[in-house]
């Protein structure tokens, strides 16, 4: 059971899960606005493969999909995942990030006390969270398995309780959990909020490409492709209440980030109505409680389980970059009809150095 798998990175381990293994998934989703069946067109027709819309916070739907279809295992990855989004409107966040984690993990650890000997030491609930619930890393400083929560959004906040109640129902009543906590993804399919996909289509439309602040937040950035294979590893030979950090080793500050986007757009789409691109850069008023740095140290999973990326950073934005430029037909839609790229994240919050 992939929990999230409408979403951009439980979409991208459902297309592995289904072309590398044999295994049957059954996607637990409730189609939210961050949800993209086109993600999943691939795979959509496989017998293999099975949609079930529900939301994890229903725990009479949730008890019935477990019934019927038996899990050996979750990988949960549903959630609101949008940081301005959970400072406009934190409600959703604790709703399902919280009190869905925790339905999950109920109606989880129900259906795994039934299970048989063999069954049970299989099972595995394998959590998704994030780097952003142990706040702002120091210069100099990475984080790391020991490194303490210290949540600074309603996001990170409503990811690290989740983190707690996993470990909670792990030492409590024995669920065999293992935990990730990733840094920033990229790569194909990625909801246009997102800072890579909202600049790439902001530059393609030749409109001005917000950077928050002085655009020196740092962030570490791993492709899609490489945060689903390294959560196959994880779920197949990690060790049971363990925890893995899953990085890049890709430091960069957004400045930066952006700076490389205008460059491959300029290569890519050097008559587009942007270019050159690096005239649609504009400074504007920073997020509210925005962390400076986040930087993983990612040796556990390297030295235990054998895992390294297989893009760099470079190689890895230029394939996303193309891949934009030629799928409009998927970004144009959403810009019409659910986000059109407006300015989220200020509304409700007293803006410390907003201009
Ligand atoms: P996403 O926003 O693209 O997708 C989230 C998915 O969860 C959507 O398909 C949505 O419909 C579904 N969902 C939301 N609420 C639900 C509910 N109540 N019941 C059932 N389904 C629900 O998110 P993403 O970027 O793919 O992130 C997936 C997970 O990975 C999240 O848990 C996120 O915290 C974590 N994570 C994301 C990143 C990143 O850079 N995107 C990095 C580290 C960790
Ligand atoms: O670190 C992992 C986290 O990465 C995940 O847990 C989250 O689900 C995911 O959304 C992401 O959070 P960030 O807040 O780091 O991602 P976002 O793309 O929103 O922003 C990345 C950086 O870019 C951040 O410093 C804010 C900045 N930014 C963002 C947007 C949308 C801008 O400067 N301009 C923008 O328009």
């Amino acid at each position: 059971m992939v929990t999230g798998g409408a979403g951009f990175i439980g979409a991208a381990l459902i297309r592995q899960l289904i072309a590398e293994t044999d295994a049957p998934v059954v996607n637990v989703d409730k189609l939210t606005y961050a949800a993209n069946l086109d993600a999943l067109a691939e795979v959509a027709q496989d017998p293999r493969y099975e949609l079930e819309q529900i939301d994890i916070a229903d725990e009479p739907a949730l008890r019935d999909v477990f019934r019927r279809h038996r899990p050996s295992g979750v990988v949960h990855l549903a959630a609101e995942s949008h940081v301005d989004r959970s400072i406009d409107g934190p409600a959703p966040f604790i709703r399902t990030n919280i009190h869905g984690t925790y339905t999950l993990l109920e109606t989880a650890l129900a259906y795994w006390r039934e299970l048989d000997d063999a069954a049970q030491s299989a099972f595995r609930f394998h959590h998704i969270s994030t780097d952003e619930v142990y706040g702002s890393a120091e210069d100099g400083r990475l984080f790391d398995e020991h490194s303490a929560h210290h949540p600074n959004s309603p996001y990170a906040a409503s990811k690290a309780s989740a983190d707690h109640l996993v470990r909670a129902w792990s030492a409590t009543y024995g669920l065999p959990v293992v935990v990730t906590n990733c840094s920033n993804n990229y790569g194909p399919f990625q909801f246009p909020e997102k800072l890579i996909p909202l600049m790439i289509v902001k530059g393609c439309l030749g409109e001005p490409m917000p950077i928050y602040g002085d655009g020196g937040n740092v962030r570490d950035w791993l492709h899609v492709d490489d945060h689903a294979a390294a959560l196959r590893l994880v779920y197949r030979q990690g060790r049971i209440g363990e925890t893995y950090v899953i990085g890049g080793r890709s430091e960069l500050s957004n400045l930066q980030v952006v700076d490389r986007i205008c460059q491959v757009l300029d290569e890519l789409a050097p008559d587009g109505p942007g270019a050159p691109h690096g005239r649609l850069k504009s400074f504007v008023p920073d997020r509210p409680g925005h962390d400076r740095r986040y930087a993983i140290d990612c040796s556990k999973i390297e030295a235990e389980l054998g895992w390294r990326p297989g893009h760099s950073f470079d190689s890895g934005l230029r394939a996303t970059v193309a891949w934009y430029l030629a799928h409009r037909d998927w970004w144009q839609p959403i810009l019409d009809r659910r986000y059109a790229g407006e300015r989220l994240g200020l509304d409700r919050a007293a803006t410390p150095g907003a201009e």
